[in-house]
């Protein structure tokens, strides 16, 4: 699979180093050649002699060693990469690469690369919440560096929490999505996902059934195709799929202008998000106390987000959904002119395995000039596939 291809791999020191020899195996069962570039700490855990057989590959340690051909090696090693990784990424090689610093092979070699860079984090967890840690990864992500999100659980120190480096299997399944897929490549897309919430007091809100799993998987497609994806989610129980930026949004109003801020350079805006269509009049400054048998709140309407991007809108894609209980077709139908979209996702929201919650759904697209194609039950996963494939159709993709 990926015969031909060049990984380069950076190992820095930490104990995770064992898992990078797990990574490495994989990437060599794909046919790729892997070229290693250990720092000095990283050596302390495993030796270079190990990621030697495994890739098949002189390894490489020390600047200033004399070099195996004529080439300069960090410059060599930085031209011939197709893809650039760093497992497992310390907290000092990320700090390195985000200040300037070059001063081993390692950060000299990721310095003149034009490969991308994707780093595997694992540290502590005090390490990981590091406001200086953050800044540094934050910054290296602006700049177009990508990271792999560690898990959580118990490290190898003992405590419990986020740090816990992803699995080879995860590794090496971005890394592939990376290097062979590429039809959305240079695509902005926007998605929405999962239910707003309405706060009522301090301690209550509105809300409804919406549990982000059709939006999350629709982002995950479109990832996955190489699509650059930010992922606009109301309150869920879901891990954001790696690589995708996830902004986290409460009210309906919040959604609306996290995506005015992205939607003039997006491709594609997909509203698969249940935002709420009414906010209270009034947020209670204090908890509303037990005291009347009967209770009144009066509501307002939220802006409709769809709508309007759906006026704002040039070249850019909009897809909608339809959350229907009856009369689906033509309700469907009506918020396609309404909201101004290309086309419009409708489910039965009532219909069992379908909507809400579930893995599966049962969905009709309907197209602006009215073309209707009905899909049979299918996890949504592949709702996803079938979404992302008409977008790409309709971007020539
Ligand atoms: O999250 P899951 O549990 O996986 O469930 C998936 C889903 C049922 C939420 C999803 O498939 C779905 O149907 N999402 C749309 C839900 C909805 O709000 O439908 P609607 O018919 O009320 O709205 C029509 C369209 O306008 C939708 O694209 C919606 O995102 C958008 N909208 C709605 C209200 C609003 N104020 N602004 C909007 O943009």
């Amino acid at each position: 699979m990926l015969s031909g291809k060049n990984v380069v791999m950076g190992v820095t020191g930490g104990i995770a180093v064992y898992k990078a020899v797990d990574v490495v195996s994989r990437l060599r069962k794909l046919n790729a050649n892997v070229n290693i570039i250990m720092t000095k700490s990283a050596t302390e855990f495993v030796t270079p002699l190990t990621f030697q057989s495994i890739s098949q590959n002189p390894v490489t340690v020390n600047i200033f060693k004399e070099p195996t051909h004529w080439e300069i090696e960090h410059i060599s090693l930085a031209k011939k990469a197709d893809i650039f990784l760093v497992v497992p990424a310390t907290a000092n090689i990320i700090g390195k690469v985000a200040n300037g610093i070059a001063d081993d092979m390692l950060s000299t070699t990721i310095m003149a690369t034009k490969a991308k860079v994707i780093f595997a984090p694992a540290m502590n967890t005090n390490m990981y919440n590091n406001l200086i840690f953050k800044e540094n990864s934050n910054k290296l992500k602006k700049y177009g560096y990508e990271f792999i999100k560690p898990g959580s659980g118990r490290l190898a120190c003992g405590d419990f929490g986020e740090g816990k480096m992803a699995e080879p299997c995860d590794i090496v399944d971005y890394l592939v999505n990376s290097l062979t897929n590429s039809q959305l490549k240079g695509k902005k897309i926007i998605v929405t996902a999962g239910p707003t919430i309405e706060p009522l007091d301090p301690v209550r809100y509105m809300t409804n059934h919406s549990s982000g799993k059709m939006g999350y998987a629709i982002a995950n497609e479109a990832q996955r195709r190489g699509a650059e994806v930010i992922l606009v989610s109301g309150p869920v129980n879901l891990e954001p799929p790696i690589g995708t930026k996830l902004i986290k949004v409460n009210t309906t109003q919040e959604m609306l202008s996290s995506i005015e801020k992205h939607f003039a350079e997006c491709h594609v805006l997909i509203k698969a998000a249940a935002p709420l269509d009414y906010r209270p009049v009034t947020v209670s400054e204090h908890k509303i106390k037990k005291s009347k048998d009967e209770i009144e709140f009066k509501f307002t309407r939220n802006p409709d987000i769809a709508a309007h991007f759906g006026k704002l809108k040039r070249n850019q894609i909009i897809v909608g959904f339809a959350a229907e209980t009856e009369n689906l077709i033509e309700n469907a139908k009506k918020k396609i002119d309404k909201k101004n979209l290309d086309f419009i996702v409708a489910n039965n929201v009532l219909t069992e395995n379908s909507g809400f919650k579930s893995d599966s759904n049962i969905v009709t697209i309907i197209d602006k000039d009215g073309t209707v194609k009905d899909y049979p039950l299918m996890k949504k996963e592949k709702v996803a596939k079938a979404i992302i494939d008409k977008i790409s159709a309709i971007l020539n993709c």
